[in-house]
């Protein structure tokens, strides 16, 4: 059976409301990266960084999963072989959308994490300097989200699943933030079908064998209404 994996970032969930990062009025045209989203800058300014994340949280919780959200846990419930979700995003919206398995290679603004024990749990809505860890005690709770200059999430997972895909689709994702950015790479040499769908082209869009260019909502729905009217040929196999 063929086996799918989807890597998406902030463009799938621009319409719900969600800020992007890079677009003329993303997050980072409003952020110092350096200040919010590095760990010399929470060490720095805790108080601002947990600022920005505890706006983000609120922002993201009130936000609604939309057609390309949905359509993606419909591909993973329609599809006869495996579907897996990689997702660059903070924000919960595949799961709202009803996806399953999802990884977070960026980690969850739903997450807090303590930076002396590891321990995680669930963030509490708004975070705060000193958050006390209900581990260890000690007061180094943050936002369990990958800064710039941290090691992603669940990377040897993720390439195991590149090395074995048949298709590899990048939603939503501009291309510029590694090692997301060079997914493509790893899937086109385990010989997968590479198609980007994206609002315009990303900086690595010549690198997939099909580009197609339009809003999420529009483009992810007609892809899997596509893959999905195709599906016998999913259990020829690879
Ligand atoms: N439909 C499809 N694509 C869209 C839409 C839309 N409605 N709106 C915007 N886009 C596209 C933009 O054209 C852009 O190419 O989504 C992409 C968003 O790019 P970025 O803002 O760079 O977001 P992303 O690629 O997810 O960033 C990667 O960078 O700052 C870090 O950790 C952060 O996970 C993030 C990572």
């Amino acid at each position: 059976m063929k086996k799918i994996v989807i890597l998406t970032g902030a463009g799938i969930s621009a319409e719900s409301g969600l800020g992007t990062f890079r677009d003329a009025d993303g997050l980072w045209a409003q952020h110092r990266i350096e200040d919010v989203a590095t760990p010399e800058g929470f060490v720095r300014n805790p108080d601002l960084v947990h600022r920005f994340y505890n706006a983000r949280r609120v922002q993201a919780a009130q936000a609604q999963p939309n057609a390309a959200h949905h359509a993606l846990a419909r591909l993973q419930a329609e599809w006869p072989g495996p579907v897996v979700i990689v997702t660059q995003n903070v924000d919960s919206l595949h799961e709202a959308g009803g996806a399953r398995d999802v990884i977070h290679m960026h980690g969850t603004l739903s997450g807090a994490l303590c930076w002396a024990c590891g321990h995680r749990w669930t963030a509490p809505d708004a975070m705060r300097s000193g958050e006390p860890c209900p581990a260890c005690r000690a007061p180094t709770g943050r936002p369990d989200v990958v800064w710039f200059g941290e090691m992603p999430y669940h990377m040897s997972e993720i390439s195991d699943h590149l090395a074995t895909a048949d298709l590899f689709a990048a939603i939503g994702t501009s291309g510029q933030v590694y090692p997301a950015a060079a997914f493509v790479f790893e899937a086109a040499a385990a010989g997968a079908h590479t198609v980007e769908l994206n609002l315009d082209a990303s900086d690595v869009a010549s690198d997939f064998d099909e580009v197609r260019q339009g809003p999420a909502t529009r483009l992810v729905p007609d892809w899997v209404a596509q893959l999905l009217a195709r599906r016998s040929d999913a259990q020829a196999g690879p």
